[in-house]
């Protein structure tokens, strides 16, 4: 089988691509279909910006098309910035200004009170509409100062629940076991699995 994976954000495609490594599927990445059209993720929530990419992708190129949304939710920010997390800084904004943004924004709070979670949501669209949707989250906290060069996004200032690291300080298939993405994608593979 052949399918989509309807991203043009490279180090998510790299991300997906070694985790879904040795399934019986050939992943053909959204950038390599002329004029791939590319989605304003404008929803007001993580799934419905999973499944309007996931949908756009399925319907260009006719294949079945995997597209995955990822929020950071600060405890301390009301769940902020969430599905704003890519634009946090304004549009077209760097990793390092989003970075900048949320460090500041929690200037002087201590580690206790920075808890923050990763949660992606997967979107599998078949070209007939079906549609499958996944969930996966990872715990942390938002680091007092930028950590590691590994990873992309937050990466540098998420610590993982529990390591005492950043995602930045971890090895790429280190994040890609405990990643959110991953376990999104576990629980897409599990829904594939049981026949859905
Ligand atoms: P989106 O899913 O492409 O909308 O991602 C939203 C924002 O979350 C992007 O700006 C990324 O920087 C960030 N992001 C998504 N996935 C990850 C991740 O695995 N680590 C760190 N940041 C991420």
């Amino acid at each position: 089988m052949k399918m989509v994976l309807a991203t043009h954000n490279l180090n998510k495609a790299g991300e997906m691509l070694r985790i879904l490594a040795g399934l019986d599927i050939e992943f053909i990445a959204l950038p390599d279909f002329a004029g791939a059209p590319d989605v304003e993720e404008d929803g007001s929530t993580l799934e419905e910006n999973a499944v309007k990419k996931a949908n756009s992708a399925a319907m260009f190129t006719g294949l079945p098309a995997l597209a995955d949304d990822t929020g950071l939710e600060v405890d301390a920010l009301g769940g902020a910035p969430g599905v704003f997390s890519a634009r946090y800084a304004g549009p077209g904004c760097s990793y390092g200004e989003n970075n900048k943004k949320l460090l500041s924004a929690l200037a002087g709070l201590p580690s206790a009170k920075r808890s923050a979670r990763f949660r992606c949501v997967m979107a599998l669209v078949y070209p007939g509409g079906k549609l499958l949707t996944a969930q996966g989250q990872l715990e942390g906290f938002i680091t007092l100062q930028v950590m590691g060069k590994g990873g992309f996004g937050y990466d540098p200032i998420f610590e993982v629940k529990g390591l005492g690291k950043t995602l930045a300080e971890l090895a790429p298939e280190e994040k890609n076991i405990i990643s959110h993405r991953a376990a999104a994608l576990r629980a897409m593979l599990e829904l594939l699995k049981s026949g859905q």
